[in-house]
C-alpha cells in the first residue's frame, strides 16, 4: 500500500514509521521544512524509544520518506492518514480542527485515482462528515472515501501499542474502504487485536468515550486515595483488591498526582463540551477534570504540610517534571503546578529529570535545575518524587540522608514502601497510604 501520513507530529511520525515497518510504502509530510530536514538527517523532534532506529532502518530501505510537498505525495497515494494537531482552542476548549480541514481542501485538490481519507487526529464527532463535504466541495470529481481511525498510542510506549494494539477502530460502511483498511493493517490484524469496523460518528465518539474512561478511572481511584487517609485504609492495596474483578479491571488504578498529557485534559474538556452543545451533559466527566484540576495543587499542600506546615525560604528538590515517564513531554504535566504554587508559598525550588529539563526552563522561572537527583537533593528540606522514571526506583537513601538538610521523601507515585525508606531515617508520605505511620502529618 503507499501511504501518506500528513502531519510529522507525535501521531503521524509514530504511524508512519510503523506502518513503513510493516512493509508500506509511506512518505510523510509536514509543512515544517526544518523538521522534515531534519528527519531526513535522521533527527528525531521527539522522544520516544525505539522511535530512531525505526526510522533509520526503514529509510535506510527506502520504505520511508519525508517531504513538504503534498501535492505530489498525495497524488501518488493510495491512503491519505490525516495527523495534524487539534489543540484545544482558547476560551470554549472546543478541539480546533481547523488544520484538518485546511488538509482536507490540500488533499481534495491532489488526490488522484480512488483514495481513502483517514482521520488520525483525535477529532470531534461529526468532523468525518465536514471532511468529506469540504473534498466534495473542493473537487466535485474527487474519487474519495472518508475514514474515522483514531489511536490508541501512549506516549513513551507508542511502538508497542502501535504494533500490538487491544483493537484497531475504522468507522466507515464503504465496502472499497473497509477493503483497503483491511489491508492497511493487515499485518497487525493477522494476529493481533480485532480490526473493528463501525460507523464514522461511532468511530470518533470511541476516541473520546475511552480516553474519558481512562480519566474517570484515575480520578476515581485519586479520591480513593484520599479517603484512603482519612480512614487509615491503603490505595494500593484497595486497587489490587477490586482490580482482580475483571469487570473492573487491574490497569490505571495507580492513584498519583492527577493525569496530564497531550491527550486526557484536551479530550475530556472537548467531550464536556460535545456533550454540552448537544444538549445531553456529561456531569461524570466535568467532575473528573474539575476534580483533576484541584488535585494538582493539593499535591503542592501535602508537600507544605510534610514540611512542617510552611515551605518558605526551604529548598524542595522535584524529581520529575514531564507527565509521565519515557517522554519529555510537558504538557499539563502536574509537577509545573505543584512547582509554581510552592513558589506561591515561598519555596526555592531544585528539579531534576531525565528528558524534561530543556523544555521545563521555558516554562518555569527561579529554578534550579541539577544534572541528577543527588545534585537537586544537596540542603533540601523534602524530596518530591512526582514522575516515575526508571531511575528513581533504586535512590541511594544514604546518599541522599547525608545531603539532605531534612530526611523528608514525598512519594507522589507510590514508588516506594514506607518502611524502606524509614529504615533509612527518613520521614515519608506517599499517596492515600493511611494506615501508614507518617501518613497523617497532613
Ligand atoms: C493516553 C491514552 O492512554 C492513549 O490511549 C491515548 O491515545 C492518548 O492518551 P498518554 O497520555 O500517552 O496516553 O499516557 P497514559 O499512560 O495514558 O497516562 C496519562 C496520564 O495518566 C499520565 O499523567 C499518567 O501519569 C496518569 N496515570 C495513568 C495515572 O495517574 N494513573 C494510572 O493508573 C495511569
Amino acid at each position: 500500500m503507499r501511504i501518506v501520513m500528513i502531519g510529522a507530529g507525535y501521531v503521524g511520525l509514530v504511524s508512519g514509521v510503523c506502518f513503513a515497518d510493516f512493509g508500506h510504502d509511506v512518505i510523510c509530510v509536514d509543512n515544517v521544512a526544518e523538521k522534515i530536514e531534519a528527519l531526513r538527517r535522521g533527527d528525531i523532534p521527539i522522544f520516544e524509544p525505539g522511535l530512531h532506529e525505526l526510522v533509520k532502518s526503514n529509510s535506510d530501505a527506502g520504505r520511508l520518506s519525508f517531504t513538504t510537498d503534498l501535492q505530489k505525495a498525495v497524488g501518488w497515494a493510495d491512503v491519505v492518514f490525516i495527523a495534524v494537531g487539534t489543540p484545544s482552542r482558547r476560551g470554549d476548549g472546543h478541539a480546533d480542527v481547523s488544520y484538518v480541514y485546511e488538509a482536507a481542501r490540500q488533499i481534495a485538490r491532489a488526490a488522484s485515482g480512488y483514495t481513502v481519507v483517514v482521520t488520525k487526529s483525535t477529532v470531534p464527532v461529526g468532523t468525518c462528515d465536514e471532511v468529506e463535504r469540504i473534498i466534495r466541495e473542493t473537487n466535485p470529481d474527487a474519487d474519495i472515501s472518508v475514514v474515522s481511525n483514531p489511536e490508541f498510542l501512549r506516549e513513551g510506549a507508542a511502538i508497542g501499542d502501535f504494533k500490538r494494539p487491544d483493537r484497531i477502530v475504522v468507522g466507515t460502511e464503504e465496502p472499497r474502504a473497509i477493503a483497503v483498511m483491511t489491508e492497511v493493517y493487515r499485518p497487525l490484524h493477522l494476529n493481533q487485536g480485532p480490526l473493528f469496523f463501525c460507523e464514522r460518528r461511532t468511530s470518533e465518539l470511541i476516541k473520546y468515550a475511552a480516553n474519558a474512561f481512562l480519566a474517570m478511572k484515575i480520578t476515581f481511584i485519586n479520591e480513593i486515595a484520599d479517603l484512603c487517609e482519612r480512614l487509615g485504609a491503603d490505595v494500593q492495596k484497595v486497587a489490587r483488591g477490586i482490580g482482580y474483578d475483571k469487570r473492573i479491571g487491574d490497569k490505571f488504578l495507580h492513584a498519583g498526582p492527577g493525569y496530564g498529557g497531550s491527550c486526557f485534559p484536551k479530550d475530556t474538556l472537548a467531550l464536556v463540551k460535545t456533550a454540552s452543545d448537544a444538549d445531553s451533559p456529561m456531569r461524570l466527566i466535568e467532575t473528573t477534570v474539575a476534580i483533576n484540576d484541584n488535585r494538582k495543587r493539593a499535591m503542592a499542600r501535602k508537600v507544605i504540610a510534610a514540611c512542617g506546615g510552611s515551605v518558605r525560604h526551604k529548598k524542595i528538590a522535584v524529581l520529575g517534571l514531564t507527565f509521565k515517564p519515557n517522554t519529555d513531554d510537558l504538557r499539563d504535566a502536574p509537577a509545573l503546578t505543584i512547582i509554581q504554587a510552592l513558589q506561591d508559598h515561598g519555596a526555592e525550588i531544585a528539579a531534576y529529570d531525565p528528558e524534561g529539563m530543556a523544555g521545563a526552563r521555558a516554562l518555569l522561572s527561579d529554578v534550579e535545575f541539577g544534572e541528577d537527583p543527588y545534585a537537586i537533593a544537596a540542603g533540601a528540606e523534602a524530596l518530591v518524587l512526582v514522575t516515575e522514571w526508571d531511575e528513581f526506583r533504586a535512590l541511594d537513601f544514604r546518599r541522599l540522608h547525608a545531603t539532605m538538610k531534612v530526611p523528608n521523601l514525598v512519594d507522589l507515585r507510590n514508588v516506594y514502601p514506607p518502611q524502606e525508606v524509614r529504615r533509612h531515617g527518613f520521614h515519608y508520605v506517599g499517596i492515600g497510604k493511611g494506615g501508614d505511620r507518617d501518613g497523617h502529618r497532613d
